[in-house]
Protein backbone atom coordinates (compact mmCIF):
# COMPACT_ATOMS: atom_id res chain seq x y z
CA UNK A 1 0.00 0.00 0.00
CA UNK A 2 2.81 2.05 0.99
CA UNK A 3 4.87 1.63 -1.98
CA UNK A 4 1.93 2.32 -4.47
CA UNK A 5 1.62 6.20 -2.66
CA UNK A 6 5.09 6.57 -3.35
CA UNK A 7 4.86 5.82 -6.62
CA UNK A 8 1.46 8.11 -7.42
CA UNK A 9 2.91 11.01 -5.80
CA UNK A 10 6.65 10.49 -8.06
CA UNK A 11 4.26 10.07 -10.93
CA UNK A 12 2.39 13.52 -10.09
CA UNK A 13 5.66 15.26 -9.72
CA UNK A 14 7.34 13.66 -12.75
CA UNK A 15 3.89 14.85 -14.69
CA UNK A 16 4.18 18.65 -13.04
CA UNK A 17 7.50 18.69 -14.23
CA UNK A 18 7.20 17.56 -17.69
CA UNK A 19 4.33 20.59 -17.79
CA UNK A 20 6.36 23.24 -16.70
CA UNK A 21 8.87 22.42 -19.30
CA UNK A 22 7.05 22.52 -22.47
CA UNK A 23 5.15 25.35 -21.17
CA UNK A 24 9.07 27.09 -20.83
CA UNK A 25 9.29 25.70 -24.19
CA UNK A 26 7.10 27.74 -25.69
CA UNK A 27 4.09 26.88 -28.40
CA UNK A 28 5.26 27.05 -32.09
CA UNK A 29 1.09 26.86 -32.72
CA UNK A 30 0.50 29.99 -30.55
CA UNK A 31 3.73 31.63 -32.25
CA UNK A 32 2.56 31.55 -35.76
CA UNK A 33 -0.32 33.86 -34.54
CA UNK A 34 1.82 36.47 -32.43
CA UNK A 35 4.53 36.37 -35.93
CA UNK A 36 1.62 38.43 -37.16
CA UNK A 37 3.22 41.29 -35.71
CA UNK A 38 6.53 41.00 -37.57
CA UNK A 39 4.78 40.23 -40.97
CA UNK A 40 4.81 43.30 -42.02
CA UNK A 41 8.73 43.77 -42.15
CA UNK A 42 9.58 39.72 -42.36
CA UNK A 43 8.88 37.00 -44.35
CA UNK A 44 9.81 32.98 -42.92
CA UNK A 45 9.25 31.32 -45.79
CA UNK A 46 12.84 28.96 -47.52
CA UNK A 47 14.37 31.71 -49.65
CA UNK A 48 11.99 34.04 -49.10
CA UNK A 49 12.33 37.96 -49.74
CA UNK A 50 14.06 40.40 -47.64
CA UNK A 51 11.61 42.97 -46.77
CA UNK A 52 12.21 46.13 -44.40
CA UNK A 53 14.01 43.24 -42.12
CA UNK A 54 15.33 40.11 -43.19
CA UNK A 55 14.15 36.69 -44.28
CA UNK A 56 13.93 34.73 -40.63
CA UNK A 57 13.74 31.34 -42.05
CA UNK A 58 16.36 28.85 -39.82
CA UNK A 59 17.35 32.44 -38.00
CA UNK A 60 17.91 29.98 -34.71
CA UNK A 61 20.98 29.03 -34.33
CA UNK A 62 22.56 31.80 -37.43
CA UNK A 63 24.76 34.90 -36.25
CA UNK A 64 23.35 38.02 -36.41
CA UNK A 65 23.54 39.94 -39.37
CA UNK A 66 24.40 36.80 -41.84
CA UNK A 67 21.36 36.47 -44.14
CA UNK A 68 22.00 36.57 -47.81
CA UNK A 69 21.62 40.02 -49.59
CA UNK A 70 19.86 41.98 -46.66
CA UNK A 71 21.48 44.98 -46.42
CA UNK A 72 22.03 45.07 -41.85
CA UNK A 73 22.95 48.37 -39.69
CA UNK A 74 26.29 48.14 -38.60
CA UNK A 75 25.05 48.10 -34.92
CA UNK A 76 23.73 44.37 -36.31
CA UNK A 77 26.98 43.04 -37.77
CA UNK A 78 29.20 44.17 -35.15
CA UNK A 79 26.95 42.91 -32.42
CA UNK A 80 28.79 39.28 -32.33
CA UNK A 81 25.35 37.69 -31.16
CA UNK A 82 24.43 34.32 -32.19
CA UNK A 83 20.43 34.11 -32.22
CA UNK A 84 19.49 31.46 -29.33
CA UNK A 85 16.49 31.25 -27.01
CA UNK A 86 18.07 33.61 -24.46
CA UNK A 87 19.97 36.36 -27.06
CA UNK A 88 15.95 35.97 -29.17
CA UNK A 89 14.49 36.68 -26.00
CA UNK A 90 16.35 39.80 -25.10
CA UNK A 91 16.43 41.26 -28.35
CA UNK A 92 12.60 40.75 -28.90
CA UNK A 93 11.95 42.36 -25.34
CA UNK A 94 13.33 45.21 -26.29
CA UNK A 95 15.30 45.60 -29.78
CA UNK A 96 17.14 48.62 -28.74
CA UNK A 97 18.46 48.15 -25.73
CA UNK A 98 19.65 44.42 -26.82
CA UNK A 99 21.52 45.61 -29.74
CA UNK A 100 21.68 49.64 -29.49
CA UNK A 101 21.35 51.47 -32.93
CA UNK A 102 19.63 48.24 -34.90
CA UNK A 103 17.73 49.63 -37.32
CA UNK A 104 14.55 47.27 -36.32
CA UNK A 105 11.75 49.55 -35.95
CA UNK A 106 9.90 47.47 -33.06
CA UNK A 107 9.46 48.63 -29.80
CA UNK A 108 9.44 44.98 -28.69
CA UNK A 109 7.46 42.49 -27.42
CA UNK A 110 6.46 42.93 -23.91
CA UNK A 111 4.48 39.62 -23.13
CA UNK A 112 6.54 36.94 -21.70
CA UNK A 113 4.57 34.22 -22.84
CA UNK A 114 4.10 35.60 -26.66
CA UNK A 115 8.07 35.87 -26.49
CA UNK A 116 8.25 32.25 -25.61
CA UNK A 117 5.83 31.20 -28.28
CA UNK A 118 6.94 33.28 -31.09
CA UNK A 119 10.66 31.91 -30.25
CA UNK A 120 9.35 28.29 -30.86
CA UNK A 121 8.00 29.16 -33.38
CA UNK A 122 11.28 30.48 -35.05
CA UNK A 123 12.97 27.47 -33.85
CA UNK A 124 10.07 25.38 -35.93
CA UNK A 125 11.30 26.91 -39.12
CA UNK A 126 14.35 24.64 -40.56
C1 LIG B 1 9.00 47.63 -38.65
C2 LIG B 1 9.65 46.48 -39.21
C3 LIG B 1 9.97 45.31 -38.30
C4 LIG B 1 9.12 44.63 -37.44
C5 LIG B 1 7.66 44.91 -37.15
C6 LIG B 1 9.90 43.53 -36.89
N1 LIG B 1 11.18 43.56 -37.38
FE1 LIG B 1 12.67 42.24 -36.99
N2 LIG B 1 13.97 43.32 -38.09
C7 LIG B 1 13.65 44.47 -38.79
C8 LIG B 1 14.86 45.04 -39.36
C9 LIG B 1 14.95 46.32 -40.19
C10 LIG B 1 15.92 44.20 -38.97
C11 LIG B 1 17.40 44.37 -39.27
C12 LIG B 1 18.00 45.14 -38.09
C13 LIG B 1 19.40 45.68 -38.27
O1 LIG B 1 20.05 45.43 -39.29
O2 LIG B 1 19.83 46.36 -37.33
C14 LIG B 1 15.33 43.12 -38.17
C15 LIG B 1 16.04 42.07 -37.60
C16 LIG B 1 15.48 41.00 -36.92
C17 LIG B 1 16.20 39.86 -36.42
C18 LIG B 1 17.69 39.59 -36.58
C19 LIG B 1 17.90 38.96 -37.95
C20 LIG B 1 19.32 38.60 -38.31
O3 LIG B 1 19.51 38.11 -39.43
O4 LIG B 1 20.25 38.80 -37.52
C21 LIG B 1 15.29 39.04 -35.83
C22 LIG B 1 15.55 37.69 -35.17
C23 LIG B 1 14.00 39.68 -35.93
N3 LIG B 1 14.15 40.87 -36.60
C24 LIG B 1 12.81 39.16 -35.45
C25 LIG B 1 11.60 39.86 -35.42
C26 LIG B 1 10.39 39.36 -34.79
C27 LIG B 1 10.24 37.98 -34.15
C28 LIG B 1 9.45 40.34 -34.91
C29 LIG B 1 8.03 40.36 -34.37
C30 LIG B 1 7.87 40.17 -32.94
C31 LIG B 1 10.05 41.43 -35.64
N4 LIG B 1 11.35 41.10 -35.93
C32 LIG B 1 9.40 42.61 -36.01
C33 LIG B 1 12.39 45.02 -38.95
C34 LIG B 1 11.26 44.63 -38.24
Amino acid sequence: MKKEIIAAVLLTVAMAFAGTSAMAAGDAAKGKKVFNKCKACHTVDKGGKNRVGPNLFGIAGKKAGSVDGYKYSSAMIASGVTWDDASLDKFLKKPKDFVKKTKMGYSGLKDDGQREDVIAYLKSLK
